[in-house]
């Protein structure tokens, strides 16, 4: 399966996925976790039942949100990588027993195409992987018009990805640590540097917040909430599905 023949993607996270944590980890200072427990917190705030997790990954979001759950949840984890997804598997069975956990599915599909029908979830999430999904990709537009087809009218949409600061001696350190130390790292941990290349590379077009705020407006969604984390270098955005 090669959906995205201009991009390494998907290789890209079949050559990394064995590291990629540890990577987030020692990469964010441990942060990653802290960040994506406030994304899960604004996710349920509006108590939805049925959640999507997006570019799931290795799921750490969505076992976030299981560990956060209140009310009934029925979770969704979607990804086109098949290595990823195994890891997410592996990392969150004995979840499915918690109380509050109806059901809990990892699901292997590409984003510009899901296999869900129009208005399926009360909230999507979607946690460092929005990049991948607008980033030089000639899907952006599709990939927006998916999301917003799979919510409900009102349903929440909360973004957190990799942000470019406002502040300019902020933004200049944070280049950079992704430039320098990104590569390095991911390099060496993971063993592929080449695939952390082509990651650091695309972190000088990350988006401001008002970027991003626009590309949600555009797509038919208003923007509810957007939060700095880190000084900017990551964004909490809370968008909701308009008529
Ligand atoms: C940086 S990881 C984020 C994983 C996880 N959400 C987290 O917070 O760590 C991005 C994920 O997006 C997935 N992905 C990228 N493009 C995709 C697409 N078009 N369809 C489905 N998944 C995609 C990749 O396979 C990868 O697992």
């Amino acid at each position: 399966m090669d959906h995205h023949k201009d991009h390494p993607l998907q290789d890209f996270y079949r050559k990394i996925h064995a590291r990629y944590d540890l990577v987030n980890r020692v990469f964010t200072f441990g942060r990653d976790r802290a960040w994506r427990r406030k994304a899960a917190a604004e996710c349920l705030r509006a108590r939805p039942v049925r959640i999507l997790d997006l570019c799931s990954g290795t799921g750490d979001f969505l076992i976030e949100l299981a560990r956060q759950a209140e009310g009934p949840l029925e979770l969704t984890g979607f990804d086109f990588s098949a290595s990823m997804l195994d890891l997410a598997r592996g990392k969150s069975g004995g979840l499915e027993e918690r109380s509050g956990i109806r059901s809990l599915a990892f699901v292997e599909g590409d984003a510009a195409g899901m296999p869900f029908p129009n208005d399926s979830f009360d909230a999507v999430g979607i946690t460092f992987g929005i990049r991948n999904l607008l980033y030089e990709n000639s899907n952006a537009a599709q990939h927006m018009a998916e999301i917003r087809r799979v919510l409900k009218p009102g349903g929440r949409l909360v973004i957190l990805e990799s942000g470019r600061p406002g502040n300019v001696i902020w933004r200049q350190v944070n280049t950079l640590y992704l430039r320098l130390v990104l590569p390095f790292l991911g390099g060496l941990l993971s063993g592929n540097l080449a695939a952390y290349r082509y990651l650091s590379e695309s972190s000088k077009n990350y988006h401001t917040m008002d970027e991003m705020g626009g590309i949600l407006e555009k797509a038919g969604f208003g923007v509810l909430r957007s939060k700095p984390l880190f000084m900017g270098s990551v964004m909490l955005v809370v968008a909701e599905k308009r008529d």
